[in-house]
């Protein structure tokens, strides 16, 4: 893997916890534990070959649908992976950002999220950036009303309006040049994007391996990687 042929902006889909615990016939809740430990090597992997930017699907708003145990698991899981990483992903140059509704989320779960965020925001090396109750509709609905709000207060014209304007009022927008997601995958074989960065994966490449996400090892991300490499991206040039 050359760096002309790594992904800068990866995102992913971490399906297939559920599945993998109901198949060993454990409680759902513990695919999502195993899930939160292939988390932590992914990340490390995506540094060390020089990612700039990855986007975890970790939480969509339709996932508040789900039971409050489950819900609760994954709030748990989410605070324990911050408070064991920050230090090691500040050594890293790594800087957290979050996207979706998460005002949503129960407080001990923003606080922590809010404190790792003010640690890590010096970060100049790679964006992680989890999805947490999020949804693409949600985010274009959002640009939209900051649009609309600023067209009223006569700071924007409609005439002005590009789409570098939806862009720059993306939950995105601070990943700069590496908005864009250049490679998506989603495990555990479903072929949908889920309402996931719809504006960002205009022009991404798409894998969808059958691995689980429990199972989904670096190994695994390695040969999505390679493929990814073989592809040739024309951006509907020839
Ligand atoms: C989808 O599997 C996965 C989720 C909804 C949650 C993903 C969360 C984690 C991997 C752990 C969170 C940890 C951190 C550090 C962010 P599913 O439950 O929908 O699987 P299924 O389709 O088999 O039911």
């Amino acid at each position: 893997m050359t760096a002309s042929t790594l992904p800068a902006h990866i995102a992913i889909i971490m399906d297939g916890n559920g599945r993998w615990a109901v198949s060993r016939g454990y409680p759902r809740f513990y695919g999502h534990i195993r899930g939160a430990a292939r988390v932590r090597e992914i990340v490390q992997e995506c540094r060390t070959l020089g990612v700039r930017a990855l986007t975890l699907y970790a939480f969509s708003t339709e996932n508040w649908k789900r039971p409050d145990e489950e819900l609760s698991v994954l709030w748990t899981l989410l605070r324990k992976y911050i408070r064991r990483e920050v230090s090691e992903l500040k050594k890293n140059g790594i800087r957290l950002r979050v996207i979706g509704e998460w005002s949503r989320l129960p407080e001990e779960a923003r606080r922590e999220l809010g404190a790792a965020m003010e640690t890590l925001a010096g970060g100049q090396e790679m964006d992680l950036v989890f999805a947490l109750s999020y949804g693409a509709r949600a985010e274009l609905t959002d640009a939209v009303r900051k649009i609309a709000s600023e067209c009223e207060h006569g700071t924007l014209r409609s005439s002005e309006i590009n789409e570098a304007t939806v862009e720059s009022r993306l939950w995105t927008s601070e990943l700069g040049r590496f908005s864009d997601v250049d490679f998506m995958i989603r495990t555990s074989g479903e072929r949908r994007l889920s309402n996931f960065l719809l504006w960002q994966c205009s022009y991404a490449e798409f894998d969808f391996p059958d691995t689980l996400w429990p199972d989904f090892t670096v190994q695994e991300f390695r040969r999505c990687l390679e493929r990814y490499g073989a592809r040739k991206r024309r951006f509907g040039g020839i």
